[in-house]
C-alpha cells in the first residue's frame, strides 16, 4: 500500500482515501489549529504537502524536527493554484528514525565542498537528490541506446596485467604480506609476485579485451568503473571514473565518429525528455548558461569536424594568448580544447588524425606514417569527453608500434592474436560518463557528478 511521493503527486491513484507514505520531513510548522509537514522520501524533488487539522491529538509532533523519518497513513485531496496539486490529510502518524536538532539540513545552502564530507547529509539535499536521479537515468539511458542497436552489454576484467593506455597510471593490485615483502636481490619489492605472482593493477580502459569481444560478436560496450592513478586535483579528473566504451567490428573510424554523434544525441534528448525535473532544476540553480535551450540547439545541428592538423592551423591564427605554445605534435591541452570548442565552434568539435606520438599504441597508422585514426570529442565547459579510434588490424604494423613504445610483445600476444586469426577493421571510443554527467548539467566539479568521488584526500566513503 505505500506510495512513492512522486507517484501521490503526479500520477491519479486508485485509492486517495487511504493512502500510506515513507520519507523524511523536511519542513515543519504547527499553529494552534493547523500542522503542516513537508515530506521528502526521495522519489523526487518534490515534497509531499501533510496536513495535520487537529494537532491537539498528535503527540508525535512534538518529536517531530527536520530530517526525522515518518510514516503517515491519510487522504489525498486535490489543491487549486499551488505548485502541488495535491496534498496529505494526515490520519496517523508514525514516527520512525527521530533526529536531532543538530541536523544540517537546512534551508541555507551548503557549499558543495562541505557537502562531500557528510555522507548523510549530502544525498538528502536537493542537488544530490536531483543528481543521483540523473545519473542513474542516464545509465538507463546508456544501455537502450546500445541494446536497441543490438550490441552486447560485456563485462571486462577490473583486475588486469595490461595498461591499456599505456600511460602508467595503473594502481597495483596486491596480494602482497606487507609483513613479509618479497624482495629481489637489491632488495627492492619484487612485483613480479604481485596478484598470485603476475603483475596486476586495476583496469584504465576495458578496450582491449572489448576487441577480443568485438572481434568475435560483431558490436559490443562497456560501462563500468575504470581506475587511473594520476594524482592531478583538477575538477574534470577521478582516481575512479565509469567509461563507456562501444567497440565495432568491421567499422571505420567514420562509423565510428557518426555512431559518436548520434550517441550523444540521443543522451541529451533522452536528458530532456525523460529527465525534465532535473534538467529544469539544472537549468534553474546549476549551469551558468541556459543549459535547455544550448542542447536543444546541439542536438538540431551538426557536431564540427575538423583534422588535428586543421586545429593546430586555428590556434595558430588565433587571436589569443596560450600559455603552452601551440605547434604541430604538441598534444593539445586544456585551453586549447576550450578554444575550439566555446570559442571558435561554440558546439561539440570532433579532432581527428592526431600525431602518432602523442595517442595510445593500438590507433591505426595512417598513410602519412605520422598520424593515426584517432578521434576526440570536445565539447564547450567541459572539454574532451570521448577518446576514440580506428584500431590498428594489421598485424606487421602493430607489432611496429609496439616495438616503437617498447612495449613486451609476449605480454600481449593474445591482442596481437586477433589480428592473426581473421583480422578486421574495428573501430570504438570512450566516453566518460561523469563528463557527460557535467556537461548535460552544467556541474562544475566531477566530484559532484559522483555520489562517492575518489580522487586525492576523499576515500572515506
Ligand atoms: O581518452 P581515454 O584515455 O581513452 C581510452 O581509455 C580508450 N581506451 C577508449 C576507447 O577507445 N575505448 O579515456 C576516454 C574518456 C576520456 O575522453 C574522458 O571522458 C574519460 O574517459 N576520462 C576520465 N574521466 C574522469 N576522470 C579521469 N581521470 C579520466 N580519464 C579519462
Ligand atoms: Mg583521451
Amino acid at each position: 500500500k505505500r506510495k512513492k511521493v512522486k507517484d501521490v503527486l503526479t500520477k491519479e491513484l486508485e485509492d486517495t482515501s487511504n493512502v500510506t507514505v515513507l520519507g523524511w520531513v523536511r519542513t515543519k510548522r504547527v499553529s494552534k489549529n493547523i500542522a503542516f509537514i513537508e515530506i521528502n522520501d526521495g522519489s523526487t524533488l518534490k515534497n509531499l504537502q501533510v496536513v495535520i487539522l487537529n494537532p491537539d491529538e498528535f503527540e508525535v509532533l512534538a518529536e517531530i524536527n527536520t530530517g526525522t523519518s515518518l510514516k503517515i497513513v491519510g487522504y489525498l485531496e486535490e489543491v487549486k493554484g499551488r505548485e502541488q496539486s495535491v496534498e496529505m490529510k494526515a490520519k496517523e502518524i508514525e514516527l520512525i528514525g527521530d533526529c536531532p536538532s543538530d541536523y544540517e539540513l537546512q534551508k541555507k545552502r551548503h557549499s558543495f565542498e562541505y557537502l562531500r564530507e557528510i555522507a548523510h547529509l549530502r544525498p538528502r539535499t536537493n542537488t544530490f537528490g536531483v543528481m543521483n536521479r540523473f545519473r542513474s537515468k542516464m545509465s538507463y539511458a546508456v544501455h537502450k541506446f546500445f541494446q536497441k542497436r543490438g550490441f552486447n552489454y560485456i563485462h571486462t576484467p577490473i583486475i588486469t596485467a595490461n595498461d591499456t593506455e599505456g600511460a602508467g597510471e595503473l594502481f597495483r593490485v596486491t596480494n602482497f604480506d606487507l609483513a613479509n615483502l618479497p624482495l629481489t636481490d637489491k632488495g627492492e619489492v619484487d612485483f613480479s609476485q604481485d596478484f598470485f605472482n603476475e603483475e596486476t593493477g586495476l583496469t584504465v580502459s576495458g578496450q582491449l579485451e572489448a576487441e577480443v569481444l568485438a572481434t568475435a560478436l560483431g558490436d559490443v560496450y562497456t560501462f563500468g568503473p575504470t581506475f587511473r592513478a594520476e594524482n592531478s586535483n583538477t575538477t574534470r579528473h577521478a582516481a575512479e571514473f565509469w567509461m563507456i566504451e562501444p567497440e565495432m567490428a568491421f567499422c571505420d573510424l567514420d562509423e565510428n565518429m557518426q555512431l559518436i554523434e548520434e550517441f550523444l544525441k540521443y543522451l541529451f534528448n533522452y536528458a530532456l525528455e525523460e529527465c525534465a525535473e532535473e534538467m529544469a532544476f539544472f537549468d534553474r540553480w546549476i549551469a551558468e548558461d541556459n543549459r535547455i535551450e544550448n542542447l536543444k540547439k546541439i542536438i538540431n545541428s551538426d557536431f564540427a569536424q575538423i583534422s588535428y592538423t586543421e586545429a593546430v592551423e586555428i590556434l595558430t591564427v588565433a587571436d589569443k594568448e596560450f600559455d603552452y605554445q601551440v605547434e604541430w605534435g604538441i598534444d593539445l591541452q586544456t585551453e586549447h580544447e576550450r578554444y575550439l570548442t566555446e570559442e571558435h565552434f561554440n558546439k561539440p568539435v570532433m579532432v581527428t588524425d592526431y600525431p602518432k606520438d602523442i595517442k595510445a599504441f593500438y590507433m591505426r597508422l595512417n598513410d602519412d606514417q605520422k598520424t593515426v585514426r584517432a578521434v576526440d570529442c570536445l565539447v564547450p565547459g567541459v572539454g574532451e569527453i570521448i577518446g576514440g579510434s580506428q584500431r590498428e588490424e594489421r598485424y606487421d604494423v602493430l607489432v611496429q608500434m609496439m616495438e616503437e613504445d617498447g612495449m613486451e610483445l609476449e605480454q600481449y600476444d593474445w591482442f596481437l592474436d586477433l589480428r592473426k586469426y581473421g583480422t578486421v577493421p574495428h573501430s570504438g571510443f570512450g566516453l566518460g560518463f561523469e563528463r557527460i554527467l557535467m556537461y548535460i548539467s552544467g556541474m562544475k566539479n566531477i566530484r559532484d557528478v559522483i555520489s562517492f568521488p575518489r580522487t586525492p584526500g576523499n576515500a572515506k566513503f
